[in-house]
């Protein structure tokens, strides 16, 4: 053929941009079957999405697949894989373990392709976040070179798809640190429920396998056996008109948006939406390049897919930070609701006797209590409230955002604080009373 692609890199190259097999062997034993399977035809539009955000001048940023174990999550991210390379004993799988010694490198050695990033659950929460952050900032740190110069901070732009059993959120809040997801770390990295709801774990559609086992085993396989092909015949049809690219991209994107937004969607959800959009539009075009062996459609039915599952999962159009707000105050309750909020009433620990038992409170955050219903509501001191509760938010707004969804007994006057008996105390106390429903299911 004649042409070249060039990998940019300086140092010893690790990389797993090889071939094997054929275009055609690759969509009959490997793309064909994501048809019907929106979770893997997410994974495979993502691939051919990877070049788009350079014409498009879109940003960085992935999809992480969330769920339980064998449920197929590493089986999509190695479909998707083989649309770019393979081989060895990973294919074009990176782990999240390996990335966060050598992130900087290995992102710009992913540069306007796709990187997949397995096993989330192998890195330190603190690390996720970085990694994460740095990967969607398109940026790694700038460092003195050897003679004390500044040398340029690396760069890169790509998409990534990720895998974990548990959520990105939950990760970075592991360590119990009271650290957090940022919203826009969340809106640039999409977190999907890799369950697709029709007992078959990641997939919908078995295409006449046995079992969902046997289907992932045989995708497994074939990705190990046909791949690196698909990309090349993207791109070489995609640079005949460079021009049309950012054009019929946006085209797409904006018709996805369009349809798929639901009514008062907030700006959070409309960039989420924009990157599934791009994503749907990069397996349009490789279906109209004939390089995914799909019906036209197909891609923007899976993006649909995922993205209203995404949605739901988020529990709403509302601000992040809002929902983000319930979640903290719920965690401080689950975590301390029994050993530093003080018992009143029938909640007080007694003897044989009836005597109360002197439970000794450690930090006390609060007291608790039966409410009218038989739940329990908790009462948190204002200082803790601010220190501790709403560290690193903005105590008033969380507050706020839990009246409105009535886990606030709010005070007189539609105060935000309640003037309260509390015992030790000699006159009535302000305090923050989350009703019980804060650990119940209905918090979205
Ligand atoms: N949807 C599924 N239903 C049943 N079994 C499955 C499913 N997906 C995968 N498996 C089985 O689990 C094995 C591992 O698949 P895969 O690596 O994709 O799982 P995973 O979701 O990444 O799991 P883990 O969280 O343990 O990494 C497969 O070889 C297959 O035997
Ligand atoms: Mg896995």
């Amino acid at each position: 053929m004649g042409e070249h692609y060039i990998l940019q890199h300086t140092g010893a190259i690790d990389h797993a941009y090889r071939q094997r097999g054929t275009v055609e062997s690759w969509q009959e034993h490997v793309a064909l079957y994501a048809v019907g399977n929106s979770r893997l035809g997410l994974a495979l539009s993502t691939a051919f999405a990877a070049p788009l955000l350079y014409p498009t001048g879109s940003e960085s940023g992935g999809f992480h697949f969330r769920g339980g174990s064998s449920t197929g999550k590493t089986t999509a991210l190695h479909v998707a894989g083989s649309a770019w390379g393979g081989g060895g004993i990973r294919g074009f799988i990176r782990t999240w373990r390996a990335t966060s010694n050598g992130l900087e490198g290995v992102a710009a050695l992913h540069c306007d392709a796709l990187l997949c990033l397995d096993e989330i659950g192998q890195v330190d929460g603190r690390d996720a976040g970085q990694i994460a952050y740095m990967l969607a900032n398109e940026q790694g740190k700038t460092r003195a070179g050897r003679s004390g110069e500044t040398r340029r901070a690396a760069e890169w732009r790509l998409l990534f798809l990720s895998s974990g059993e548990i959520s990105l959120a939950d990760k970075i809040a592991e360590d119990g640190r009271g650290r957090r997801i940022a919203a826009g770390q969340e809106v640039r990295i999409v977190d999907i429920a890799a369950d697709a709801g029709a007992g078959l774990g990641i997939f919908e559609n078995l295409h006449g396998f046995p079992s969902a086992d046997a289907f992932a085993r045989h995708l497994k396989m074939a990705s190990g056996e046909h791949y690196g092909e698909a990309w090349r015949a993207f791109m070489r049809l995609l640079v005949k008109d460079f021009d049309a690219i950012a054009p019929t991209v946006t085209g797409y994107r904006d018709e996805f948006i369009s349809e798929n937004i639901p009514a008062g969607a907030d700006g959070q959800v409309s960039r989420v939406a924009a990157r599934f959009g791009l994503v749907a539009a990069g397996g349009e075009m490789a279906t109209a390049f004939g390089v995914l062996p799909w019906q036209p459609g197909e891609a923007t039915k899976a993006a649909a897919r995922c993205f209203s599952d995404w949605l739901l999962l988020r529990g709403g159009v509302e601000p992040a930070e809002e929902r983000e707000a319930v979640s903290a105050v719920r965690r401080f309750i689950e975590l301390h609701g029994n050993s530093r909020f003080e018992p009143m009433g029938d909640l007080i620990h007694r003897d044989g006797m009836g005597s109360p038992i002197d439970v000794r409170i450690q930090n006390r955050a609060g007291f608790r209590r039966r409410d009218d219903a038989g739940g329990i509501e908790y009462l948190v001191l204002p200082e803790v409230w601010r220190g501790e509760v709403c560290a690193g938010m903005d105590a008033v707004t969380v507050a706020k955002a839990l009246a409105s969804r009535n886990l606030l007994a709010a005070g007189e006057g539609n105060k935000l604080q309640k003037n309260t008996r509390l015992p030790g105390f000699s006159s009535s106390v302000r305090c923050y009373v989350i009703t019980s429903s804060i650990l119940g299911d209905d918090h979205a």
